[in-house]
């Protein structure tokens, strides 16, 4: 019974349980060190989260390859340099009642320049590097290599980041993959990547640890057919295995009003699927997040509303409205002098670590 949800109540994706339906979104803390290794700082945001009572924690985009990362703050997860502090991290969280899932990902062209080396993308697209058919292969293996890791230290799922122009969603959008072999030409093809990730990944499930996509619902070029792609897409990856969608879109920063603008999207979507759909981008108060729950929508998930105010769910139970106005100048902390939110009066400690020199 759609119209019965509620945001406080408890429930459960697949098997794992959740306090609410509240989900804090992938969101890049800046709290990496340039080699990549998580810090007490990292730490402290995720205790915060999850004393805070979200229900379910997604991480920081991590990266599977060291040498590959979208920012140089980073924390990468390919070798065992973070497994203490991994471990350090979901036995925290736990400890609260919450559930982390980590994302993972390539960064495509997303790729930080400082690192000198070229972005490995589906065609080579935007001054890239296209991949061999033997790379992709590889590539493939990596992200099993990395589920199964990050099952180990205690996650409670992993999230494919397949949106806002990495790597996977490169695959999907006709824009990057121009390809003509096994990967590219359909739809189909251009899922096919994905297909032999997710259905390896089933492998690795339990009851205890699940797998979610993020995924994009516009394309680069903003082309209005891609959504009748993605609802495709989203058949498939119930298909073969996926326990939940989050949905979004690469265009995400040019909203500047606090409202949810996937949520037509997003519904187009759920008439098409059984699984769990969490929702992301301009949810700013109650109001707007029971809408989405009354049709249809599962989670509510949410990234700058967090940045902006540590406290932001007692903030919401109070009835108070996030303070946030979608400026986007917590994307340019380069330029702010390590500034978190131009609302709040404090730096990011690590950066001025990272960069003093
Ligand atoms: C500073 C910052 C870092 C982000 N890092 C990630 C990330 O690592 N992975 C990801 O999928 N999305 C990332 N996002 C996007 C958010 O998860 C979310 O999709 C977007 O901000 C829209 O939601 P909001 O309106 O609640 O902020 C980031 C957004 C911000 C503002």
């Amino acid at each position: 019974m759609e119209n019965k949800k509620s945001l406080w109540q408890k429930t459960k994706i697949k098997n794992v349980e959740l306090n609410n339906r509240i989900v804090r979104s992938a969101t890049n803390e800046h709290l990496g060190t340039l080699e990549g290794y998580i810090t007490d700082d990292y730490i402290k945001v995720y205790e915060n989260l999850a004393k805070s009572g979200v229900g379910l924690i997604i991480t920081s985009h991590m990266a599977i390859d060291k040498n590959q990362k979208a920012d140089s703050t980073h924390i990468s997860v390919n070798d065992s340099i973070n497994d203490e502090k991994l471990k350090l991290l979901t036995d925290t969280v736990h400890k609260y009642g919450s559930k982390i899932v980590a994302q993972i990902s390539y960064p495509g062209c997303r790729q930080n320049k400082i690192e000198g080396k070229p972005a490995k993308t589906p065609s080579g697209v935007d001054n890239t590097e296209a991949l061999s058919y033997e790379e992709i292969k590889q590539y493939i293996n990596n992200y099993i290599k990395t589920i199964k890791h990050l099952k180990e230290m205690g996650f409670d799922g992993v999230q494919l980041h397949m949106a806002h122009g990495y790597f996977l969603s490169e695959f999907l959008d006709p824009y990057y993959n121009r390809r003509t072999d096994s990967y590219g030409g359909t739809a189909k093809k251009r899922y096919q990547i994905i297909h032999e990730i997710v259905t390896e990944a089933d492998k690795i499930k339990n009851r205890n640890f699940i797998i979610l996509a993020k995924i994009d619902t516009v394309s680069k070029t903003e082309d209005n057919d891609f959504i009748n792609q993605q609802i495709e897409v989203s058949k498939w990856l119930e298909e073969d295995g996926i326990d939940a969608i989050e949905i979004s879109g690469i265009n995400f920063k040019k909203y500047k009003q606090s409202t949810p603008y996937y949520l037509e999207n997003a519904l187009k979507i759920k008439e098409n699927i059984n699984i769990p759909i969490i929702l992301v981008g301009g949810f700013r108060n109650t109001h707007q997040m029971e809408g989405a729950l009354s049709k249809g929508i599962d989670f509510i998930s949410m990234c700058r509303p967090f940045i902006a105010d540590e406290d932001f769910l007692q903030k919401l139970k109070n009835g108070e409205q996030s303070r946030c106005i979608s400026c986007n100048k917590c994307f340019e902390i380069y330029k702010t002098q390590y500034k978190r939110c131009v609302l709040r009066n404090d730096t990011i400690r690590q950066l001025e670590i990272n960069f003093k020199n």
